[in-house]
């Protein structure tokens, strides 16, 4: 499964990035806004930093718009991602983009049959939000399930990009189900490398190694 880092901040993506793990990172408007730092600019550095897919999202909600704002952002390099929201238009944009070679990473999906759409229409990422479900007590991670069953009947290329991801367990959930991409919080890809055990272990390790008086090197 890859990782993605959701955020616009390009400071949490540089240390994320030095660890070797980072494949893409992920930014929506309300990211962006977070940052406080121009759309242009800040996607420009962060696909300098990230060799892997970009996400910046469109903000126009009918086609022809939609699809000016895509080529332009996709112009910023060749790893970026143009995010469309999953509506009529968006996925009129999404074929557009696509044919054109363009990657898509369709947004705010909630339900199966939006995400068999946006298949459809040549997504190369579909984005099902599984915290905002929860949030709202419906099963996320149930979603992310039945895509992929429904992703491997047809044998749609489509990528599942399992999106608002809110805690460690959503990670290990997805990879469970074999989700093609979690784009995860930066607070909590950090956690991932965590665990007390690990780092009792080293202390208890660490401790006995200094009595021996040895050095490695
Ligand atoms: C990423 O592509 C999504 O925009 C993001 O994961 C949404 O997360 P949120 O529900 O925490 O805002």
């Amino acid at each position: 499964m890859k990782f993605f880092v959701d955020t616009a901040d390009t400071k949490e993506i540089i240390e994320l990035a030095d660890t070797g793990l980072l494949d893409g990172v992920t930014t929506n408007p309300s990211l962006i806004k977070k940052s406080g730092r121009k759309i242009f600019e800040v996607i420009e550095e962060i696909c300098g930093i990230v060799d892997g897919p970009v996400s910046a999202e469109t903000v126009a909600t009918d086609h022809a718009t939609m699809l000016k704002e895509g080529k332009k952002l996709a112009k910023i390099s060749n790893n970026i991602a143009v995010k469309v929201p999953l509506t009529v238009d968006g996925l009129k944009t999404c074929k557009a983009l696509t044919g054109d070679g363009i990657m898509v990473n369709v947004t705010l999906c909630f339900s199966a049959n939006q995400a068999l759409l946006a298949a459809k229409a040549g997504a190369t990422f579909i984005s099902p939000f599984v915290g905002r479900l929860d949030d709202i007590s419906e099963d996320g991670m149930g979603l992310i399930e039945d895509i992929r069953l429904i992703y491997d009947n047809y044998g749609f290329k489509t990528e599942i990009l399992v999106a608002s991801i809110r805690t460690p367990l959503h990670v290990l959930e997805a990879a469970r189900i074999g989700a093609d991409v979690a784009t995860i919080p930066a607070s909590i890809m950090r956690q991932l490398f965590k665990h007390p055990l690990t780092d009792k272990g080293l202390k208890a390790f660490l401790d006995d190694w200094e009595k021996t008086g040895e050095s490695i090197l």
